[in-house]
């Protein structure tokens, strides 16, 4: 069906109705698929030291094949250091003890197909460890050598090279480059890093590196995986000659996003890289994807990524940043809907990673929240949990209406908030200690999952304490707590999940509801179901058809004979042909 014939659809509302996209009849799994993120630190601890690891994956995915989603997304599990939590990696093809085995993993993929889960895995090409083999030998053969040039190592400037290249900055803060000492004992050449000095970039205009990764690739691909999630996906190659950047240091822009003429994002050579890996997955047939965490803006540029021969998939972080700005949200839908549709591609949508705040605490701010990846501490001001809590709800529930993919982080489905209370010395995350604490980072949305409420640490580990505490309030948002009390997060959950798949919401369309965009509000209809969101303080009456959801659980008790949507809640209401008629 056209966008044009969207207007022609039997129902109430069509006189005010906004088209913008079509039904998807495309083949992909991936085009309307849910992927719930698994945080393997944090996700659960079968051997009892205070570290998830992967036998705790599998031992828990039926409760995740529960939830109706249709694929998990692993963070890092490979060999690391864990100075940047695993995305420091000092081996692409093997696990990390901490987490276990390869043949440990193997057992998670088992696993995962008999629960008809798919399993993607993250790609880390930017940047390795400092510890990897490649790195250790670029350290020790001299300049000029084909080992140092896998990475982006240049002399210094200043009468003695004792000033960095240029003046790039480290996104977690401080200079990007590290001098270090040559073999011969003497300071020598600076490596670029556009993360952790632990991090070092590699040189992505060596042929060496493009077939390294390509060997990861086929690694993983031939151990099962359904694809991957490739980090930082715009950073891997710089423009030539490493100029100067006059934006902000770490390469964003004002409001957070990459500049777009930043000399270390979105250069034109990375999407050759890509369609050469495109080529790679299809050789193991239709199914295997790539996700590009490409954080690029403005949204028309981020379907550059997803050209048919490039990367299946791209976060929307867009989506993540606008909060519940309504205005922003209508603009940001239409805009990623409109573009990926002239390249063929599906959007995704997402409110929550092991980046950001989680929306449950977010939420629970006025309008502005904390500064992007800055945490929150007990000295801050501190967010309204219950309300935080429900608005997550409410946008949970719009996200999962609208049509595409859609990306979970674990314990979203508790509504759980950010851990504040950590105490400095736990705090892990590179940012904290390279802004010497006067960014919290990113900490507070990686605590340990709660699964059992009467189980020590409530369920995550038997053994010693987990490495980041958990909020008191986990014990009542356990997973088992949740999953006995029909009002909950979780169990609302699952209903979205389920109504999502049962309706074809993810392959559906939008046209937008004017009556109920009233800027307090915002309303779209995906085939016959009208989803409203109402943020403003008044409530609003719907038109004739049948609630199917709710966010607000007091709302659902109370439903008898009320025919409307409260403030703070969003709606799915299905809107059938005899209500038009009506
Ligand atoms: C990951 C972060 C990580 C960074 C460096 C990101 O975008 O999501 O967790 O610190 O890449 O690898």
């Amino acid at each position: 069906m056209s966008v044009d014939s969207l207007l022609h659809v039997a129902s109430p509302l069509a006189g005010s109705l906004t088209p913008v996209h079509a039904a998807d009849h495309a083949h992909g799994w991936w085009r309307s698929a849910v992927i719930y993120q698994v945080y393997p630190r944090s996700f659960r601890d079968l051997n009892g030291d205070g570290i998830g690891d992967l036998a705790g994956i599998t031992a828990e995915l039926p409760q995740l094949a529960e939830l109706d989603i249709d694929a998990v997304w692993l963070s890092p599990f490979y060999r690391s250091p864990q100075r940047d939590a695993g995305y420091d990696v000092s081996d692409y093809c093997d696990v990390d003890p901490l987490f276990g085995k390869l043949g440990d993993f193997d057992g998670l993929i088992a696993e995962a197909n008999r629960l008809s889960l798919r399993v993607i895995v993250d790609l880390v090409p930017n940047h390795c460890s400092d510890q990897h083999r490649d790195f250790q030998a670029a350290l020790a053969a001299g300049a000029g050598s084909p080992e140092r040039d896998m990475f982006i190592f240049r002399d210094g400037t200043g009468p003695a090279g004792e000033q960095p290249p240029n003046n790039w900055q480290s996104h977690f803060g401080g200079s990007a480059w590290t001098r270090i000492t040559e073999p011969d004992g003497e300071p020598g050449q600076w490596y670029l890093h556009l993360f952790d000095s632990s991090q070092p970039d590699f040189n992505w205009d060596n042929r060496a590196v493009h077939h390294e990764f390509e060997r990861v690739l086929r690694f993983w691909l031939d151990r099962g995986v359904s694809g991957f999630r490739v980090d930082v996906a715009h950073a891997l190659v710089k423009a030539p000659g490493l100029p100067a950047w006059g934006g902000r240091a770490d390469g964003s822009s004002s409001d957070g996003f990459p500049g777009h003429e930043a000399p270390m994002f979105g250069q034109p050579a990375l999407h050759d890289i890509y369609r050469a890996w495109r080529r790679i997955l299809e050789e193991y047939g239709p199914d295997r994807i790539l996700c590009a965490e490409a954080n690029v803006d403005p949204l028309p540029r981020l379907a550059d990524w997803v050209r048919p021969d490039e990367m299946h998939q791209a976060f929307n972080f867009p989506y993540l940043h606008a909060g519940l700005d309504l205005h922003r949200l209508r603009t940001i839908v239409t805009e990623s809907l409109t573009s990926l549709d002239a390249v063929g591609a599906p959007s995704t949508w997402v409110l929550s990673n092991h980046d950001v705040v989680r929306h449950a605490t977010r939420f629970g701010y006025g309008w502005s929240g904390p500064r992007e990846g800055d945490g929150i501490g007990p000295a801050d001001p501190q967010p309204d949990h219950a309300l935080g809590r429900s608005r997550a709800a409410a946008a949970s529930l719009f996200m999962l209406g609208l049509p595409g993919g859609a990306y979970l982080y674990q314990g979203e489905e508790l509504g759980l908030p950010d851990g504040i209370d950590i105490p400095g010395h736990q705090r892990q995350d590179p940012t904290f200690t390279r802004t010497g604490g006067t960014r919290l980072g990113r900490d507070g949305c990686r605590v340990p999952l709660p699964w059992r409420a009467s189980e020590r640490h409530n369920g995550f580990g038997d053994g010693v304490h987990p490495w980041l505490p958990q909020p008191e309030s986990f014990t009542e948002l356990a997973r088992d707590a949740q999953a006995a009390d029909p009002s909950s997060h979780l169990n609302l959950y699952r209903r979205i999940l389920a109504a999502r798949r049962e309706l074809g919401l993810g392959r559906g369309s939008l046209s937008w509801a004017e009556e109920w965009c009233t800027g307090s509000s915002l309303a779209f209809l995906n085939g016959d179901v009208l989803v409203v969101m109402n943020m403003g303080t008044e409530s609003l009456e719907l038109p004739a058809g049948e609630v199917l959801l709710r966010s607000s659980s007091a709302d659902r008790e109370l439903a008898d004979g009320w025919h409307g949507i409260s403030s703070g809640e969003t709606v799915w209401l299905r809107i059938s042909a005899e209500d038009s008629e009506s």
